[in-house]
């Protein structure tokens, strides 16, 4: 019932004419995908990205949007703006944003509520520290992100949450199917409660943290997952390609 989505971060990687060759490779790749494959792009390679993926089965995404329409905000890009390029999807609050940008879980929540609005579907990262899942704290960060990141959302099915434990971001330390499988289906079960009458059965889940060719059948195998947010392993068109097909 919920379509498994497979999404790339490249973060500050690949220059637009280095994501062009990436894409272009990655297409006959993934042109079976059953899928839905997302690549979240940096915002000046988009227009290029756009081009080089039109015809296939590749989505485009961006790795911020500003939550106001216009303005004085320099530096800032609106859901106006990524829209004009056919960006569908766009990462918020991932936790490189929130460590090294100031990002808050309000700023996460005026984002979260500007993309809807706009149209795009926000995946919206939230996660524990290494600190907090030591102390046992790790269900009440979830639910602090998930009360104060979400207030005012209206339809869950229209958003995508990825769990990304943050020390399993970059380190090669995947949390375990089982972690990953547990986190998720809290989260699940805290929107359902918080939000109710909002389609949370309908949310989509991603798992995100040092998911690569090599784990992303048995994450992908849990009842819960619904998808991956995928940085490093995301950068090589074949490994991105196996993650897609962890169905194969
Ligand atoms: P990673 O990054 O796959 O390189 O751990 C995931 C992410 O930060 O979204």
């Amino acid at each position: 019932m919920r379509k498994p989505i497979i999404a790339g971060n490249w973060k500050m990687n690949n220059t637009a004419e280095e994501g062009v060759a990436l894409v272009k490779a990655l297409k006959p790749l993934v042109e079976d995908a059953k899928c839905e494959v997302v690549v979240c792009v940096p915002a000046i390679d988009i227009p290029a990205v756009k081009k080089a993926i039109h015809g296939s089965k590749i989505k485009l995404g961006a790795q911020n949007v500003h939550f106001a329409e216009k303005g004085a905000y320099t530096g800032e890009i609106s859901a106006k703006m990524l829209l004009e390029y056919g960006v569908k999807y766009v990462i918020i609050g991932h936790s490189e944003r929130r460590q090294y940008f100031g990002e808050t879980d309000e700023t996460v929540n005026k984002r979260t509520l500007a993309a809807l609005n706009a149209g795009l579907t926000p995946i919206v990262c939230i996660g524990e520290s290494l600190e907090e899942r030591e102390n046992g704290l790790t269900e009440k960060v979830l639910d602090r992100q998930l009360r104060e990141g979400f207030q005012g959302v209206g339809d869950f099915s229209k958003l995508v949450i990825a769990y990304e434990p943050i020390w399993a971001i970059g380190t090669g330390r995947t949390a375990t199917a089982q972690q990953a499988n547990d986190a998720i289906a809290y989260i699940r079960k805290r929107v359902k409660r918080l939000y109710a009458h909002s389609n949370a059965g309908r949310m989509r889940i991603q798992y995100g943290g040092s998911m690569n060719a090599k784990n992303a059948k048995e994450l992908m195998a849990q009842p819960e997952i619904d998808g991956g947010l995928i940085g490093g392993a995301s950068l090589k068109a074949e490994d991105f390609a196996t993650i897609v097909h962890f169905d194969k």
